[in-house]
């Protein structure tokens, strides 16, 4: 595995491997790197010829509150992991090769980002665009593989690429996760022992909800109300949304009667927690 640093050596490298028609495989990840990551890494290798991934924590995607300095990193540990998937490039950049000064132009999102998570983490998805749209030049990929997990993130990449002709294809890829059914994620190691006990009752949320919805149930606020209840009743969590959205619009159905995202986001003392099932309303 190679290690680079230089945003511009990993670009002069990928143009070479490009004209060489080798087929480039990219997991972008800001590092911590779990089974989710890896389950990405393994599609990507299987699908192509070369393996890239990148480990940044990108600054312009936090907000003044939230948590950028203290955003878990171990960087030797990610190494090993890289390493044990066959990664080929291992992209590991630092804040002042990636933004040298602050940018003349960053990417602005405007549709897709007035819910969910866009509408608590203001500018977190135009930061998100704009580090995508730097990591997407500098590696050259035919194939972008991301997560479900973070589903409103990848109905935003999918516009960035659509609408900004990039030639590369957004693989989405399923949620891993523990076996109590907890979405896997960096920041669960933030939780108590207590908080973690209670976590998973936001995937048992979201499943209650989707239930509701096999059984004939095709009123949103009625489905969002049972996962409400249900988060409620199991956790001290406090709720930031549950929200049911056609997806990936992200627009607000009346009735539901096409493919849906239910998602929801709780805060417990330290972490932040999102989880979301996509499914057929049909
Ligand atoms: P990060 O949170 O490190 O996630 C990197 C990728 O791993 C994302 O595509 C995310 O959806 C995926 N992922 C995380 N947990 C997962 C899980 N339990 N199952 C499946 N996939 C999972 O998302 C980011 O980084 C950043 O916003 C980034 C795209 C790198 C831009 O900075």
């Amino acid at each position: 595995m190679e290690i680079i640093r230089s945003a511009e050596e990993l670009q002069q490298k990928t143009l070479k491997i490009r004209q060489k028609n080798k087929q480039i495989g990219f997991v972008p990840t800001m590092g911590y790197l779990h089974e989710g990551h890896e389950r990405l890494m393994e599609a990507a290798r299987k699908e192509n010829e070369l393996l890239i991934v990148s480990i940044f924590v990108n600054p312009l995607q936090f907000g003044p509150n939230e948590d950028y300095d203290s955003y878990p990193r171990n960087e030797e540990r990610d190494i090993q992991v890289a390493k044990n998937n066959q990664v080929d490039i291992l992209f590991l950049p630092d804040a002042a090769d990636m933004y040298p000064a602050e940018q003349a132009i960053t990417m602005q999102v405007v549709k897709r980002v007035n819910v969910l998570c866009g509408r608590t983490r203001k500018g977190h998805f135009d930061g998100v665009a704009t580090v995508l749209t730097k990591l997407f030049h500098l590696t050259n990929p035919h194939r972008v593989y991301f997560g479900l997990k973070d589903a409103q993130q990848i109905a935003v990449v999918d516009a960035l690429v659509h609408d900004l002709n990039f030639s590369l294809e957004v693989i989405p890829i399923a949620t891993v996760r523990e076996k109590d059914g907890l979405a896997k994620s960096s920041r669960n190691v933030r939780l108590s022992e207590k908080e973690r006990n209670e976590a998973k009752y936001i995937f048992q949320a979201l499943q209650s909800g989707r239930q509701l919805v096999i059984d004939g149930e095709k009123n949103p606020v009625n489905i969002v109300k049972g996962v409400e209840h249900f988060i409620k009743n199991h956790t001290h969590g406090k709720i930031d949304y549950i929200e049911l959205l056609n997806y990936p619009d992200l627009t607000k159905p009346e009735f539901i009667n096409q493919q849906v995202i239910l998602a929801a986001a709780v805060h417990f003392e330290n972490a932040r927690l999102i989880d979301n099932l996509v499914f057929d309303a049909n």
